[in-house]
């Protein structure tokens, strides 16, 4: 039996957590910080995904045979490359690799060079010159920071006004911190947006099934941009062509130019497509699981997790078996009423243990016995069943039977993917 630890608290880790549980070789699972809603299903260690030290040094003392970086920042900033050196092997990227997220200027001049379908675009790191080209730039113009921005780096700009501004806050006033001192500036896509998440060692990449993030806090995809506010899988629009397309001209074409810039890519990668009238093309790169498309994903894999993991890391993926269900799933996020501005916490929560299996758990603490509502989103309501319909229909059925002050969710999850249908 192995022991793990998963690094990061939210509800996609809760999902990764549960699906290990499911493996016969998994021991004692670890999760740091992991939350209190997580905790029947792990041990909540009170060590930050940003304190690489304090990992490094718990798995070292605890003899952890097996760590799994699930969050950007910590992957970004090199957990693994210090997970490795001390002997645990790692299911994620190391740093130079996840460069790919973490840089959009390194992933966007990676696509050119190696012809991979994405928007046009310019790079700049002067205000001046960027200030100056959007003078002429095409509108909409979309201004993108450089680095991490916890997803709230991109502003659609339909005037040449709002695109100034969103220069001026990156560059000048630092919005993002380090993050925007590079920016890019691309060409407005449009189309039906797929996620799809992969497993690959480096060698041998495996898309997991298609999803469909809904980024948008309300309902008829209005209000602000959130980290995602419900998923479904699989995702309608990705036909079987679109798929063997996107593995012939983004998935295989981005792992071979990874191991040929001396940046093999291990872990999960993930790609967030735009399917545009000329063909799908790729809006971003994750380095990661998706939240909250790691939530519909993972129900659906029929193999085991860890050993699939594994093969990720040791370079057998080829030899390895990844079968996903052909059902479908919905997951609906309920956060805080104001998320993602401001909003109250510490609200108790009541989840009723006939539904609780299919809780993930992202903001959430425990006092006591109590468990009480800690983040802007707090749970991800789930369901599988023999279609989409059906499974939203279960997933909302189990909302309603979860009760919390403040609680908002979109009542329109998947609603768009079934008119695709
Ligand atoms: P990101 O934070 O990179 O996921 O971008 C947030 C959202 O902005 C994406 O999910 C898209 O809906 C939108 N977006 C980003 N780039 C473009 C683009 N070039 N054209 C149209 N929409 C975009
Ligand atoms: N749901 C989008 C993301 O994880 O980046």
């Amino acid at each position: 039996m192995k022991n793990i630890i998963v690094v990061g608290g939210g509800g996609r880790e809760h999902a990764v957590v549960k699906k290990l549980k499911q493996s016969p070789q998994v021991g004692v699972i670890y999760a740091l910080p992991g939350n209190g809603g997580m905790a029947e299903d792990a041990e909540c260690v009170n060590i930050a995904a940003m304190d690489i030290d304090g990992i490094v040094k718990f798995a070292y003392e605890n003899k952890i045979d097996y760590a799994v970086v699930t969050p950007d920042d910590p992957l970004v900033l090199g957990a693994v490359d210090a997970l490795e050196v001390h002997g645990v092997p790692c299911f994620g990227p190391r740093a130079n690799a996840a460069v790919i997220e973490g840089s959009k200027v390194f992933s966007k001049n990676l696509m050119k060079k190696y012809g991979i379908p994405t928007a046009r675009y310019e790079t700049f790191d002067d205000e001046a010159a960027a200030l100056s080209y959007l003078e002429t730039a095409p509108l909409p113009a979309v201004v993108k920071a450089d680095g991490l921005a916890l997803g709230k780096g991109v502003v659609i700009a339909e005037t040449r006004e709002d695109a100034k501004a969103a220069v001026v806050s990156m560059m000048r006033d630092k919005k993002f911190g380090k993050s925007g001192e590079h920016i890019v500036i691309e060409e407005f896509l449009t189309g039906p947006e797929v996620s799809v998440l992969s497993f690959t060692d480096g060698e041998t990449l495996i898309p997991m099934v298609s999803s469909m993030d809904h980024k948008r806090a309300l309902d008829g995809d209005k209000g602000l941009n959130t980290g995602g506010m419900g998923t479904i899988a699989p995702n309608p629009y990705y036909t079987k062509e679109i798929a063997a397309t996107c593995m012939e001209t983004i998935f295989l074409p981005t792992i071979r130019a990874m191991k040929a810039e001396g940046r093999p890519f291990k872990g999960c990668l993930y790609f967030g497509l735009m399917l545009t009238p000329d063909g799908p093309k790729v809006i971003e790169y994750n380095c990661r699981f998706g939240d909250p498309e790691t939530q519909v994903v993972l129900p659906l894999l029929e193999s085991d997790l860890f050993t699939i993991m594994q093969a990720t890391t040791f370079g057998t993926l080829a030899q390895t078996e990844v079968t996903f269900s052909d059902k479908a799933a919905a997951c609906v996020i309920m956060a805080s009423e104001g998320y993602p501005a401001s909003y109250e916490k510490g609200f108790p929560m009541d989840i009723p243990t006939e539904v609780a299996p299919w809780v993930y758990v992202a903001g959430a603490k425990k006092d006591g016995d109590v468990l009480l509502t800690n983040g802007g989103r707090v749970l991800g309501v789930t369901a599988t069943a023999d279609d989409l319909k059906s499974a939203l229909a279960l997933a909302y059925s189990r909302v309603e039977k979860i009760s919390f002050a403040n609680a908002f969710y979109r009542k329109d999850i998947g609603k768009r993917a079934l008119e695709a249908l």
